[in-house]
């Protein structure tokens, strides 16, 4: 399934909507996402931090977690939008989360306030990587 400019534009935008809605009053790195789902539908989740540091949740795991309480599940594409000059990717625990959800060819891109952006694919972010299909 290819992802319209139109898509990826709006994905941009509610991406940066999230990250103005960060919670990161601790590390102050503000971190939104964005995920087109597989219906065509557009959720998006930011980071939430904690006094108790552990427990922050990075903006792509509460960006996946709000879709699956949608009832949704399949997704095509993900965006993080950070005002960093050195492009944001996905961090180790989050990987894993997009590779439970994601197909492997589908295309995680991080953007910036500077319009750059730069894309891998699910596979090249973890590859070996611990699925479903392991447990069988
Ligand atoms: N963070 C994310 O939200 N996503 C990532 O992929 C990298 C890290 C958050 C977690 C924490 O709130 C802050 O960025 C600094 O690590």
């Amino acid at each position: 399934m290819t992802v319209t400019n139109e898509q990826k534009t709006a994905l941009i935008q509610q991406a940066k909507t999230a990250y103005k809605r960060a919670y990161a009053p601790y590390s102050k790195f503000h971190v939104g996402a964005a995920a087109l789902t597989k219906d065509q539908n557009i959720v998006s989740g930011c980071n939430v931090e904690n006094a108790s540091y552990g427990l922050t949740v990075c903006a792509e795991r509460n960006c996946i977690a709000q879709a699956v309480i949608n009832g949704e599940q399949q997704f095509q594409t993900l965006v993080i939008y950070t005002e960093q000059e050195k492009l944001t990717p996905p961090c180790g625990a989050c990987r894993q989360v997009i590779v439970e959800f994601f197909e492997p060819e589908a295309i995680i891109m991080a953007v910036n306030h500077l319009a750059q952006s730069k894309s891998w694919k699910v596979n090249e972010l973890l590859p070996s990587a611990f699925t479903p299909k392991d447990l069988i």
